[in-house]
């Protein structure tokens, strides 16, 4: 009795683990199954220049609604650098610019350099989306030396990403050649045809006709507006006729208590820099509008293969701009709010609607907040920047904000200018008026702050080791340098926070 009795439970007991067997593996199998669907797509629409402190998301109404409306808009992004090939680089790596070595637009300073290839490109993002099965597209301009014969060419494609249709060196919008997924294709000036902005949208929703339905996908998408040479599509070459470079805040004033630069240039600015300033804006305005019907037919798209409620959706740009702003006429590279920082746009699963968001982001944290939604083990990731996910959905994830931040640039020169011949080595970008944009010894740090001080403290490595301050909460529009006028304690404690920043890596960068 005993043991057939024990048999039976034997019985039941072996009856109740391949049960449970079967009930963990169709588990495990669901829950699999479950995340491979639940898994997010993602889409980052990266512009060229845009700036949000003179209005750049004015003319982009349909972005404002279908992102912004939809989702939260931050109103404090910034660029740890304002230029191109050195923020891009951050945006593709989450380091700050002392790690990852890109310094300038050319070779010699790193940008899709070898060194670049070799180093901080095989651990950018997207390698980390495509270990998680993600399919990934990546269409328009990359890194402004991207493609040239020194550095392999249209042939090097970079790991992580399936399909590749990126542009061969800074941006056009017409007249350029693509690396499409490693051989050289090349483009003419048939609207139709060729007009960047539309091409890479096109080519982005074929990719998203063609993908598979059981893995994710990720969209980058890297239109040329609005940088020069500013050229509009047919329909929008007469908009924004009367449309004029803002007047206020810092236009036009001068920028005598700032560094160097700022006290070169004729103020009041005469007509003719007015003229061509004013020029600049509104065709910068008119690419923009195909920027925002690519947004919209990107968003018609995910609706109409359901996979608009499943998809996060950024919306940024790489640094912000200036027209006019303390005389100078044209251009980036400072470290004024105008420059530095930059919209940032994103809807998505567990981000609430019409949000406006005060934390300080940056865009080293693109990275590590992609890589968070996408289940990846951020904390094992070697970058600088941290997640916004808990700002932006704080359903979904916990997590505090930096209270302080660092902006650095390295100044680019020439030996000769060829827009200003008549002055020596040393400067660049002196246009229209032979007013100079940048010089070797614009080379800066700053240290901007929220919490306690709403605060931007820099420091100029030129002869004069010049120092700017100003007070963001009386004087929003960088008017006057209170170097001289603040509590030196306070000037000291800024000073040691920029030199912990400036050679910051990983955890010390956001542990602070
Ligand atoms: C967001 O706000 C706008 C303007 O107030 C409103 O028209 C829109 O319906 C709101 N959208 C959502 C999703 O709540
Ligand atoms: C370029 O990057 C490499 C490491 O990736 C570094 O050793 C080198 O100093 C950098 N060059 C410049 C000019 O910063
Ligand atoms: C690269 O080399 C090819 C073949 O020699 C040449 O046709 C092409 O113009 C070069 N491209 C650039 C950007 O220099
Ligand atoms: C494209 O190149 C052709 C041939 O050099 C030139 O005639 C045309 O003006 C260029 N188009 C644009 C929009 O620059
Ligand atoms: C993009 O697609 C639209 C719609 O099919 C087409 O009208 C347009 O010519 C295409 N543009 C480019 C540059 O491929
Ligand atoms: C510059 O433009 C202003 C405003 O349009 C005009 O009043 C002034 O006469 C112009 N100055 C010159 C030197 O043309
Ligand atoms: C993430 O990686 C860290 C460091 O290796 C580890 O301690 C932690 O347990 C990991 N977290 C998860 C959720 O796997
Ligand atoms: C966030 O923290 C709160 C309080 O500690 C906790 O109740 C909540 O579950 C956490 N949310 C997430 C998404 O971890
Ligand atoms: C870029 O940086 C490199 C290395 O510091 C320097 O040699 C080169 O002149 C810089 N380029 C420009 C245009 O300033
Ligand atoms: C910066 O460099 C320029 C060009 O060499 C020079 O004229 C100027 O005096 C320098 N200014 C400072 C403050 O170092
Ligand atoms: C900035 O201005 C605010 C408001 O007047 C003031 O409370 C704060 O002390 C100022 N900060 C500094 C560093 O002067």
């Amino acid at each position: 009795m005993a043991s057939s009795l024990s048999r039976k439970t034997h019985r039941r007991v072996s009856e109740k683990a391949s049960d449970l067997l079967l009930f963990l593996t169709l588990l495990t199998c669901l829950l699999r199954c479950t995340q491979c669907v639940k898994a997010s797509n993602m889409i980052l629409i990266l512009t060229d220049d845009l700036d949000v402190e003179l209005g750049g998301m004015t003319p982009l109404k349909k972005t404002k609604a279908l992102i912004g409306d939809a989702g939260a808009t931050f109103s404090r992004a910034y660029t740890a650098t304002p230029l191109c090939c050195p923020s891009r680089s951050s945006i593709l790596s989450g380091k700050y610019p002392h790690n990852h070595m890109v310094h300038n637009n050319s070779f010699s300073g790193n940008c899709s350099s070898k060194a670049w290839q070799a180093g901080p490109e095989m651990q950018a993002f997207p390698v980390y989306l495509s270990k998680k099965y993600y399919q990934t597209f990546y269409g328009g301009k990359y890194l402004n030396q991207y493609g040239m014969n020194e550095t392999g060419g249209v042939g090097h494609v970079p790991p992580g990403w399936d399909q590749w249709h990126v542009l061969v060196g800074n941006s056009q919008y017409y007249n350029y050649t693509l690396s499409v997924n490693g051989k050289a294709e090349v483009h003419k000036d048939d609207y139709e045809k060729d007009y960047l902005t539309d091409l890479i949208l096109n080519r982005s929703l074929t990719f998203l006709d063609s993908r598979s339905p059981q893995h994710p996908f990720f969209v980058m998408l890297c239109p040329p507006a609005p940088h020069s040479p500013w050229t509009a599509a047919p329909a929008y070459q007469n908009s924004f006729a009367d449309v004029k470079a803002p007047r206020d805040g810092s236009f036009n004033k001068p920028g005598n208590d700032k560094h160097w630069l700022l006290r070169q240039p004729v103020n009041p600015m005469p007509n003719s820099s007015i003229d061509y300033l004013d020029n600049a804006f509104r065709k910068r305005w008119q690419t923009l509008l195909s920027v925002d019907d690519m947004v919209e037919k990107l968003v018609k798209k995910l609706e109409d293969i359901k996979e608009l409620d499943n998809t996060y959706i950024f919306f940024t740009s790489d640094n912000g701009y200036h027209t006019g702003q303390f005389s100078l006429p044209i251009d980036k590279r400072q470290l004024y709010e105008f420059d530095i920082r930059v919209p940032l746009l994103v809807r998505g699963p567990g981000i609430k609607p019409n949000q406006t968001l005060q934390d300080p982001v940056m865009n080293i944290d693109l990275p590590m907040t992609i890589l968070d939604i996408a289940g990846v083990n951020i904390s094992i990731l070697d970058m600088d920047g941290q997640s916004f996910l808990p700002q932006m959905a704080p359903s979904l994830r916990n997590g505090t904000s930096r209270p302080y931040f660092l902006v650095e640039y390295t100044g680019e020169h020439f030996t000769k200018d060829p827009d200003c011949p008549k002055l020596g080595p040393g400067v660049a970008y002196c246009f229209p008026d032979c007013v100079c944009e940048d010089a070797f010894n614009n080379t800066y740090a700053c240290v901007r702050t929220f919490k306690d001080n709403n605060l931007q403290y820099c420091e100029f490595a030129d002869d004069e080791a010049f120092v700017e301050v100003y007070n963001m909460t009386t004087d929003p529009h960088q008017l006057e340098n209170i170097v001289k006028k603040v509590d030196p304690a306070l000037l000291q404690v800024m000073n040691q926070r920029l030199i912990k920043l400036q050679s910051c890596k990983g955890d010390s960068c956001r542990n602070l």
